[in-house]
């Protein structure tokens, strides 16, 4: 049994909780996710039982080639497993709504609203969603059957969407940039913090069952065995225009060395995953990949964004030490670990035509609060400029830009403003889930209601 004492003094139950929140992904690695939708009750608590037996617990030591098997439920597949309704209102309104319903607090309007998303996303069918990865093909395939074996055999259970993923080795998205670095290091995890400016968070930030950072120990669903250890998980299918994006800098660049940099305002890092705060004129792929350096900074010597611009993609959703002063905005209060992975194939290096392939991201959200931390990520910081002062500027880089939007780069001796942006990420659809601990995938396999 794995326990590591979180500084409160309690230990955290690794051995009970799903690898997927703490351990961060193998690089390189295949994947798939699979949605299931339960017809059948004791089918649906056949399958929990037969999950619960490839889950793999953040305490193990000998997952086989870093392959992991993650189980999350939605609301409707909680109900549809007969969890007591008792146990249903306790859950956080905005998972018990599901993420359709808040489309339009989220920016998830027009080309991107649940009215266009991909079926049976954002549908009360989604009841399950099983998350296989693994650095090795083979090993991959071998656990994506173990997965089939535990549905294929239950006619009460149906497979509805199936979404393949990779993650290339040198971390990059379909952008270009190489992503999934900035990340809070967690009380209790046994990983140490990469940015030495951020002290890890409180364990209840991101799982259930632990004081968080505002001293207490957040609500969590009922009857405890269900909600500790346990967190939410929030997965989007977002469409990349990268045709689009490559174009429009190219249109506003006269040299190539001038649209990196461009797209580096926008993101905050240079492709390589260099920040623009430690390195601001030149990308250093050495920096970008050394993980000792590549995240460990702040923003607090650069206020109106000379070296990063406050309106970039990073600096928004997690502007560090930049807040401080103004003493509002509790930054640590809005982190969140991300999961985010590759679909579709690349579009070759330097092609601005679209060729009409589906390419993009499945982003994910794992945290205690999706409120406060996704969500409110998401509408005040990426959706909204109020805060850094332009009310009328969205994330250049995945802002809904419904209307016209732009994108102001601070430099001497005069500012560059970047007019019309369109948008570059379309939302396909996605879902609210809640990934239980192992004792929770057992107790709702075992429910006799
Ligand atoms: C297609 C959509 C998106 C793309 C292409 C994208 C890309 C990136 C890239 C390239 C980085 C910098 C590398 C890193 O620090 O990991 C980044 C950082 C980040 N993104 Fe996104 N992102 C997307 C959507 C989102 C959304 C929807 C959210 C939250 C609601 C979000 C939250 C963050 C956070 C918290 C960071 C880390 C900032 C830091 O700690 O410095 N991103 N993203």
């Amino acid at each position: 049994m794995t326990t590591v004492a979180a500084t409160t003094g309690e230990p955290l139950e690794l051995h009970d909780i799903q690898a997927g929140a703490l351990y961060e992904r193998p690089s390189p690695y295949v994947g798939v996710y699979l949605l299931l939708r339960i017809r059948d009750l004791a089918d649906g608590r056949d399958l929990v039982r037969r999950l619960h037996r490839l889950a793999n617990p953040a305490g193990s030591a000998d997952t086989p080639d870093n392959t992991s098997v993650t189980v999350a439920f939605t609301y409707h597949g909680l109900k549809a497993l007969g969890v007591p309704q008792a146990s249903l209102d306790s859950f956080v309104p905005e998972f018990r709504e599901g993420m359709a319903a808040r489309a339009e607090i989220l920016g998830d309007t027009g080309e991107s609203g649940p009215d266009q998303w991909e079926e049976p996303l954002g549908t009360n069918d989604v009841h399950v969603a099983v998350a296989v990865l693994s650095s090795d093909a083979d090993q991959l395939r071998e656990a994506a059957e173990k997965a089939r074996e535990a549905h294929a055999a239950l006619p009460g259970i149906d497979l509805i969407w199936r979404q393949d993923c990779y993650q290339l080795a040198t971390g990059r998205t379909s952008f270009g940039f190489k992503d999934g670095i900035g990340q809070p290091a967690v009380e209790g995890s046994g990983r140490p913090p990469t940015n030495s400016r951020e002290r890890p968070l409180k364990a209840g930030e991101i799982i259930l069952g632990y004081p968080d950072e505002t001293g207490e120990v957040p609500p969590m669903p009922t009857p405890d065995v269900l909600g500790r250890n346990g967190t939410y998980v929030v997965f989007r299918k977002l469409h990349t225009k990268v045709a689009a994006y490559r174009s429009y800098l190219r249109d506003r660049a006269s040299t190539r060395a001038e649209e990196d940099l461009l797209g580096a305002k926008m993101v905050g890092r240079w492709q390589s995953g260099t920040p623009l705060a430690v390195s601001p004129d030149i990308d250093d792929p050495e920096l970008g990949s050394d993980p000792r350096r590549n995240n460990d900074f702040g923003f607090a010597d650069d206020p109106r964004g000379f070296k990063c611009p406050v309106g970039a993609h990073a600096r928004r959703a997690n502007p560090r030490d930049a807040l401080d002063e103004e003493g509002s905005v509790d930054v640590r209060l809005h982190r969140m670990i991300r999961r985010g992975t590759s679909y579709g194939p690349m579009l070759p290096d330097g092609v601005t035509e679209d060729d009409g392939i589906d390419r993009g991201i499945i982003f994910v959200f794992a945290g205690a609060h999706p409120k406060r931390q996704f969500e409110f990520v998401k509408t005040q910081w990426l959706n909204d400029g109020i805060f850094i002062g332009a009310p009328l500027e969205s994330d250049p880089l995945v802002g809904p830009h419904h209307e016209a939007s732009g994108f102001t780069i601070p430099q001497r001796p005069i500012r560059r403003r970047l007019q019309d942006l369109p948008p570059f990420v379309v939302t396909r659809g996605g879902e609210y889930c809640f990934a239980p601990s192992l004792s929770a995938l057992r107790w709702i396999a075992e429910l006799d209601t």
